[in-house]
């Protein structure tokens, strides 16, 4: 079937909801999305939204911009962070206006609380500014943007994977998606296109990305020729529940909550004196990692899967309930444990991709030097970028709706005077040959893709993660580019057409495969230490050869080849980042 819209945005979480909301107020679009809008991953973001308020401390944007800087150790495009943080208050308003329940202070107004690397006076002392609705903030977000959309007759194509992207030279002009219903490919044709479909954690082992987190959009588009920027910064959240990853807000140590070694010592005193338990993600994940390496985890092993505790039993029962009550359903249903009575054990787990598809920062994809027509991204698959080496938390949250909605704005625009798409009529073959592929390979003994799901998930985890070194990432380059020809034998096991979900998983993992390469490439690639790329052979961070971004290509044969993008630094002087 040929569908046709002025917009279609491919993902239904917040930046893609946002981006739809404001879009619509002129053109006619559709939300494309492999998942039910309410399962997107944004509804896993817990602690809150950062937005200089000053509810409860004093705060100005400017210091949030200086903040998410620093954080991001100055590989921060530092306009694109003085938008952001200027339009995440309106942002927030706008939600409130929209009906988010936020929490509230004694006095009504927004609840807002502390978070790592949140400070005013550029780093003199922390400063409230996450605004939350108790440890359920994305969900709330969702809930918010998608009643708006169906109120502003946005439609919405649930469970339609996006297999491709229709490109007429420089302009996009549609989509391929299979639909999971039936197995049919559809061609989405449209003026313009906005690509907003998450993260790509699922690379790594432990992670606390959703399993439908696989990277979908920025594959497509690297597939399409888009050099994809900064992939070697990939955040670890230091607080994931031990061995399986799932979220510990860091809204636990914004009330209060504290990290302990296995000999119970509070060991970010000697990390970071200053902000302490809310030190930047990449300090802290670094500090646990060193910390179990040096036998002072829980189990004492040495192991770089021992874990540490984060206690929060100080806190008292009822600030637990009121603050951080799913974090209390997560402890009581995956650990048996109460945080009012428990330290929570936890390790640094896969979280942020901070690299992703470039954009300028009205949404548009734009490649080394020029900008796409009607190719557009935002939220966690883009990069404006306002994240750098590592990104502050909460900042997710804001980039997705301050970014979501100035594309949405400028779709808006953009498709009152763009020409009709032109769609060539084979413009799903592409796609068509790839599933064709894949139920060709039945029966011919090729590559098992469960395995190879767990290979990758290891090399990545055990070559990519917290530390790195040369020898470790050439192991993991080689592992994926290795499983990534191999990918060309894998088949599934399912021959029907309806609910085929097994197609899907295949294709998200040829998704993954294809960002794993560039990812581990460009790390490579970087020598020096910035932010979440720690490399043990590179200790230091090197301004002189690398404030640069980093815009890595990859061939059909997976070879992958850099170039670099100038850092926009005309606000503030780099500087060694302490804390
Ligand atoms: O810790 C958290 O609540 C996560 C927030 C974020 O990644 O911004």
């Amino acid at each position: 079937m040929i569908y046709e819209f002025d917009a279609v945005i491919v993902g239904g979480g917040g930046a893609g909801l946002y981006a739809a909301l404001e879009a619509s107020k002129s053109a006619k679009t559709a939300v494309v999305s492999k998942l039910y809008p309410m399962r997107s991953h944004t509804g896993a973001a817990q602690g809150g939204i950062g937005a200089a308020l000053g509810n409860i401390d004093e705060d100005k944007p400017e210091w949030h911009a200086f903040d998410t800087v620093k954080g991001g150790d100055y590989l921060v495009d530092q306009n694109a962070a003085k938008i952001l943080a200027d339009e995440a208050v309106k942002a927030v308003y706008d939600l409130e206006h929209r009906g988010l329940p936020f929490s509230r202070t004694d006095k009504g107004l927004i609840s807002q609380r502390r978070f790592g690397g949140h400070t005013s006076e550029f780093g003199k002392a922390a400063v409230r500014r996450a605004c939350h609705a108790a440890d359920r903030t994305g969900h709330m977000i969702l809930q918010t943007l998608y009643q708006q959309c169906i109120k502003n007759d946005v439609e919405f194509y649930n469970e339609f994977q996006v297999v491709d992207v229709i490109m007429n030279g420089t302009t996009c002009t549609g989509v391929v998606a299979f639909e999971l219903a039936t197995g049919e490919l559809h061609i989405f044709k449209a003026k313009a296109v906005m690509f907003a479909t998450g993260g790509f954690g699922r690379m790594f082992r432990i992670t606390s990305n959703a399993h439908a987190y696989t990277g979908d959009g920025p594959a497509i588009l690297a597939r399409a020729g888009v050099p994809m920027e900064d992939l070697e910064f990939f955040q670890f959240h230091p607080t994931g529940i031990r061995s399986m990853g799932i979220l510990i807000t860091e809204g636990v140590r914004g009330e209060g909550g504290i990290l302990k070694n296995g000999k119970g010592e509070r060991f970010m005193e000697e990390y970071a004196p200053t902000l302490l338990d809310l030190a930047p993600r990449d300090l802290i994940s670094r500090a646990i990692v060193t910390e179990v390496l040096a036998g002072r985890g829980v189990r004492g092993d040495g192991k770089i899967d021992d874990y540490v505790w984060l206690d929060a039993t100080h806190l008292g029962r009822e600030t637990v309930e009121k603050k951080i009550p799913d974090i209390q359903d997560f402890c009581k249903t995956y650990l048996a444990i109460d945080p009012v009575e428990n330290a929570m054990p936890v390790q640094p787990t896969a979280h942020y991709a901070m690299g992703g598809i470039p954009t300028d920062t009205d949404g548009r994809v734009v490649n080394t030097n020029e900008a796409y027509n009607g190719l557009y991204a935002a939220g966690e698959c883009a990069c404006v970028s306002v994240h750098g080496a590592n990104r502050l938390g909460t900042n997710s949250l804001v980039d997705l709706i301050v970014y979501g909605r100035r594309a949405g704005s400028h779709i808006a625009e953009y498709v009152k005077s763009a020409p009709a798409p032109v769609v060539p009529d084979d413009a799903a073959e592409p796609a068509r040959e790839r599933i064709a592929r894949i139920h060709e390979n039945r029966g011919k003994g090729g590559g098992n893709p469960g395995e190879m799901y767990k290979r990758m998930q290891e090399t990545m985890m055990k070559n990519v993660g917290v530390y790195r070194d040369e020898e470790n990432m050439k192991v993991a380059l080689s592992d994926m580019q290795s499983m990534r020809q191999e990918f060309s034998t894998v088949s599934g096991q399912d021959e029907t057409a309806d609910f085929n979900a097994e197609i899907l998983s295949l294709l998200e993992l040829e998704n993954l495969l294809d960002l794993g390469v560039l990812t581990a490439a460009s790390a490579l690639n970087r020598q020096e230490s910035r932010g979440a790329h720690s490399r043990r052979d590179y200790p230091e961070r090197n301004d002189d050869d690398w404030l640069k971004h980093t815009m890595a290509s990859m061939d059909e044969n997976g070879n992958v080849t850099i170039d670099y993008k100038p850092v926009d630094v005309s606000i503030w002087e780099p500087k060694p980042r302490v804390y």
